[in-house]
């Protein structure tokens, strides 16, 4: 078929580690629910920026320079960022892409994540620490979407690439990656059930 395809929107989801990721998870949810303990600024900054929740986007975002447990964290995902650049075709000229920053969300009932960007980064990600069952993964939408101007309906079933809307499911271990600019929200956490949905986000620059 005479047909190109171009302009790619590159989502990479993957597990951290070969291996199970049980014993590494629960240190890392143990650290960020101490965090959200410890940090009353965080808690203030979360009361009114991210109802139901807490994050410490906007308190303790370098938790890779804090840390062991994320800067081993930081080192797990060196492989998976290196297979993201080597797939855009990046030519990052000998500087490293390091990452800028590195933060806890957590989220129980009620919270949502309205879509957004993470400006002033090239390559950002989450990885899912603790889910509860139900609960919520991540959803991505088309970059062009406002140029859809008189573009008409897809039909039932019509294949992911051609939505305008990906939402992917949030597994205790895996990852995921995608250019900074790409918009994403986390839908609302009907029913936590009690169980906290605990995950670790993370920006990259290589400016
Ligand atoms: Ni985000």
């Amino acid at each position: 078929m005479p047909l190109i395809e171009c302009f790619a929107t590159r989502i990479y989801s993957a597990r951290l580690m070969r291996a199970a990721a049980q014993s590494f998870n629960r240190a890392l949810r143990d650290e960020c629910l101490q965090l959200e303990r410890d940090d009353a600024a965080g808690r203030r900054w979360s009361a009114r920026n991210y109802p139901g929740g807490y994050t410490s986007y906007a308190s303790v975002h370098r938790l890779q320079k804090l840390s062991p447990t994320f800067a081993a964290l930081e080192h797990k995902l060196e492989r998976h960022v290196r297979a993201f650049v080597a797939a855009a075709q990046w030519d990052l000229a000998g500087r490293p892409l390091s990452m800028t920053d590195c933060w806890v969300n957590i989220m129980r009932s009620g919270a949502a994540h309205a879509a957004h960007l993470h400006p002033l980064s090239s390559l950002s990600g989450t990885y899912y620490v603790a889910i509860p069952a139900g609960a919520p993964g991540i959803k991505f939408e088309d970059p062009r979407l406002e140029r859809f101007m008189a573009a008409p309906p897809l039909k039932a079933g019509a294949a992911a690439r051609n939505r305008p809307w990906l939402t992917l499911g949030a597994r205790p271990g895996s990852l995921v990656l995608f250019e900074s600019w790409l918009r994403h929200e986390v839908p609302r956490l009907r029913d936590g059930r009690g169980a906290e949905r605990v995950s670790v986000s993370f920006n990259y620059s290589w400016f």
